[in-house]
């Protein structure tokens, strides 16, 4: 699998969010909004989930956006144009249910508006009036302003330190919007902790809300476990089941717990590689 393209979307206060084009023609024949695929950079590597940003089946080409976490996205936020993937699998999870709900609400935190985009696109062309709310620690962390624009109705951006757009969370947007109107699907991707935010924001006014988990994945395809979460007290797995849940039926104590557990070994082994 060959990287067509790489460009960086963000690179400021060690956060790095890169884009690569990438040629994959039988999974942008089938990819749909929401769904991802799993890839390993080198043989010897873990295998790690990314969404498919966007897919032009006549190209033979998927797009996806990858933030530098561990020493997988690491190597692939360092890899050129030419090089290739060992191995991508896809399109995995279930795709998101695009049909016409009436008002939506869109929310993005950091490498989450990447996430966010292609089921924004979806919903619009679909007939639905979409809000994005886009929101990044500072300005120079803001991913895919104009695509979200273009994607969106409206589009809301919202920064936690005010040095673009609004000063604030991206879920103190979300509640005023809902105070003023009401809507009938509100849809979050980003940190746990803002997801969690997001759920807590909308249980009140009664919205459905979901939510697309980036819980930790090996194989993809619900046979290791690894991806475990529980939702509505019943065991789920994440790449077959979801990605996407009802957010206020997730056990977000627990995907916090399970998605840090490798934190250490993962500073470990970047320390060891020199990454
Ligand atoms: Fe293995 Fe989901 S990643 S069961």
């Amino acid at each position: 699998m060959k990287i067509l393209d790489k460009d960086v979307l963000a690179d400021h206060q060690g956060v790095r969010i890169v884009r690569l084009a990438i040629q994959a023609p039988d999974i942008a024949a089938k990819a749909r909004a929401g769904q991802f695929v799993v890839l390993m950079v080198r043989e010897e590597g873990e295998r790690v989930p990314l969404t498919i940003v966007q897919a032009d089946p006549g190209k033979g080409t998927i797009v996806l956006i990858a933030q530098e976490a561990g020493l997988t996205t690491k190597l692939l936020a360092g890899a050129k144009a030419g090089d290739s993937l060992h191995s991508i699998v896809g399109p995995l999870g279930h795709p998101t249910e695009i049909k016409k709900y009436g008002k939506v609400i869109l929310v993005g935190g950091g490498v989450g508006i990447a996430e966010i985009y292609p089921v924004a696109s979806a919903l619009k062309n679909a007939g639905n009036h979409v809000t994005s709310i886009i929101g990044s620690r500072t300005k120079e962390l803001l991913i895919l302003e104009r695509e979200l624009k273009e994607a969106s109705s409206e589009c809301i951006i919202m920064s936690d330190d005010g040095s673009y757009g609004r000063k604030g969370f991206v879920t103190q947007a979300l509640k005023e919007l809902l105070e003023k109107s009401t809507y009938d699907l509100v849809y979050a991707v980003g940190p746990i902790p803002m997801m969690r935010a997001v759920s807590t924001v909308t249980k009140p006014f009664g919205v459905p809300t979901l939510v697309s988990l980036n819980a930790i994945m090996v194989d993809g395809t619900g046979m290791c476990g690894c991806c475990r979460v529980t939702v509505a007290g019943k065991v789920k797995f994440s790449c077959v089941d979801g990605p996407e849940f009802d957010a206020g039926q997730v056990d977000w104590q627990e995907l916090m717990n399970r998605n840090s557990i490798y934190t250490e070994k993962e500073k470990h082994i970047c320390r060891l590689t020199g990454q």
